[in-house]
C-alpha cells in the first residue's frame, strides 16, 4: 500500500462501513471520510430530510460530485460510501480507477437487527402492507440486497462482517491487502 492509496468500503446500510472504516483508517494512519456525513454537511440537513425535501436525485447528484472530488486528490484515505453509491456505473468506474474497493457483506438478519430502530435510512421506510413492520423491513432489505448484490460483487475484495467485530474485520482486510 502506498501512502496515496485510497480504500473504498461499500455494502448495504448496517454492514459496518463506518465502524470498520474508522478503525481501519486509524490502523493505517490515514484519514477517514464518510460520504453521507459530508453530503449532510454540504446540504445542511439529515439524509432523511434530503430525501423528503429535496428528493433522491439531489442526494445522488451531490454524492456523485463528492466521489469525483475525492477521487481527484491524491491523498490516501479510507472512504465509507453510502449503500447506493456503487450502483452507479459512473461512480464504480471512478472509484475503481483510484483505489481498492472492499465489499463488506452482511446477512439480512444482522442488517435488520442493526437498523430496526434507526429512522435515518429513508429507502428502508416501507409500507407494511398488512405485514408486521419487522417482516416488511426484512422483505425490503432482502429485495434491495438481491438487486444490488451483482454490483457489490464487482469489488476488488469481499469480506464478511456478519458475526464479526470491527477489529476482526479490519485485521482480515489488512491481511488480505498484504497478500495482494
Ligand atoms: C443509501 C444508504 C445510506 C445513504 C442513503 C442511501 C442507500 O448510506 O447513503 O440513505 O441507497 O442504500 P449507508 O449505507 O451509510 O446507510
Amino acid at each position: 500500500m502506498t501512502p496515496k492509496h485510497k480504500i473504498f468500503l461499500i455494502g448495504f446500510s448496517g454492514s459496518g462501513k463506518t465502524s470498520t472504516g474508522k478503525l481501519l483508517a486509524r490502523k493505517l494512519k490515514i484519514p477517514f471520510v464518510d460520504t453521507d456525513q459530508i453530503i449532510e454537511k454540504t446540504l445542511g440537513m439529515a439524509t432523511s430530510d434530503i430525501f423528503d425535501r429535496l428528493g433522491e436525485p439531489v442526494f445522488r447528484r451531490t454524492e456523485r460530485d463528492l466521489i469525483a472530488e475525492l477521487a481527484g486528490n491524491d491523498e490516501g484515505c479510507v472512504v465509507s460510501l453510502g449503500g447506493g453509491a456503487f450502483q452507479s456505473a459512473a461512480n464504480r468506474k471512478i472509484v475503481s480507477a483510484v483505489g481498492t474497493v472492499i465489499y463488506l457483506r452482511c446477512s439480512v438478519q444482522i442488517i435488520y437487527q442493526r437498523l430496526k430502530d434507526n429512522s435515518d435510512r429513508p429507502l428502508l421506510l416501507t409500507e407494511s402492507r398488512g405485514l408486521t413492520l419487522r417482516q416488511a423491513m426484512i422483505d425490503q432489505i432482502t429485495c434491495m440486497l438481491s438487486q444490488r448484490k451483482r454490483n457489490y460483487e464487482k469489488a476488488d475484495m469481499t469480506i464478511s462482517t456478519s458475526q464479526r467485530t470491527p477489529a476482526q474485520v479490519v485485521s482480515e482486510i489488512i491481511g488480505q491487502m498484504r497478500k495482494r
